[in-house]
């Protein structure tokens, strides 16, 4: 059994956009699942569809990303491999077009987990991930946004993602291998307008992502300061664990627990051990393609 469950975000997508969403979740699900049918193993394929996902400029991820109060891309991305528990994060990073593959680097050359700011610019610089200058990773259709809402003021962080129609286009994958091994990556760049040095949940494990072989791996999305509060990836592999790894069950109850305890929206992707794949949201939309070996055509919906 291989499956690979790819998302990225949950929000009011308007329909100007969601052929576009549709699109990049069918080319982001295929580039993985080439890789796992070649017989690659799940850590290539979760870090090959996200640092697709980030170079598409049109999203919160990578290039393209919210600006923060001071007018800076700051990037947040984790990675974790389910049979070793080994995971890796980067967060408040200027400088990294594809922060997934520098939290791969943090997983697979540190005794660390999290690395931020100048400290993860410089582990990137001594292992030969690219940096760049801050500027290349601001697209001028998010220079303006950010310029609209600061003329008319009073615009927080936090006024991000905390209602079900706020943008959320937070990417996350989780991948089943021929092995049996299960490995999840998230990356975003947060909440529009963020204090800087504001880091969400996709960075830190057990929130935005979580995975282990003996359960399932999860992705989040939506406000982060809400799936924080309630620890959404590990609470769904926490609730798998006393349901018999029922990965839709445990992604709904998540997200009610997001709503109920942390008046959080957002959307969390499941795979569980025998590779099935489940999706919740409380959000009008989220984009989000899965496809397992069990299946002639994988799903696509926004
Ligand atoms: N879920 C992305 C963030 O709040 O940063």
């Amino acid at each position: 059994m291989i499956s690979l469950i790819v998302h990225r975000g949950a929000w009011d997508i308007p329909e100007s956009l969601v052929d576009a969403h549709r699109k990049g979740c069918a080319a982001a699900l295929g580039i993985g699942w080439n890789l796992l049918q070649k017989g690659g193993c799940a850590v290539d394929a979760v870090e090959q569809v996200i640092r697709f996902l980030e170079d598409d400029e049109a999203f919160d991820a990578g290039r393209g990303s919210h600006l923060n109060a001071v007018g800076e891309v700051e990037l947040d991305a984790s990675i974790m491999n389910g049979k070793t528990l080994r995971c890796g994060a980067v967060a408040a990073v200027h400088r990294i077009r594809n922060p997934i593959s520098l939290a791969r680097k943090v997983m697979d050359e540190s005794e660390h987990i999290l690395l931020v700011g100048t400290g993860a610019e410089r582990f990137a610089a001594e292992h030969q991930i690219p940096t760049c200058d801050p500027k290349e990773l601001i697209a001028p259709r998010e220079e303006e946004l950010w310029k609209s809402i600061r003329r008319k003021g009073r615009y927080a962080g936090r006024d991000a993602f905390h209602k079900s129609s706020d943008r959320g286009d937070t990417v996350g994958a989780v991948a089943l291998d021929k092995e049996g091994t299960i490995c999840v990556g998230t990356s975003t760049g947060g909440t529009l307008n963020k204090y800087p040095g504001r880091v969400g949940d996709s960075p830190l494990i057990g929130c935005g992502s979580y995975a282990d072989n003996a359960v399932g791996g999860i992705s989040t999305t939506g406000w982060g300061e809400a799936i924080i509060k309630v620890v959404l990836a590990k609470t769904v592999i926490g609730l798998m664990e006393t349901n018999g790894g029922n990965g839709q069950q445990a992604a709904e109850r998540g997200v009610e627990l997001l709503k109920s305890k942390a008046d959080g929206y957002g959307g969390v992707i499941v795979l569980n051990a025998r590779g099935e794949c489940s999706i919740a949201f409380n959000t009008p939309k989220m984009a989000r393609a899965y496809m397992t070996s069990q299946m002639k055509e994988p799903f696509v919906a926004v």
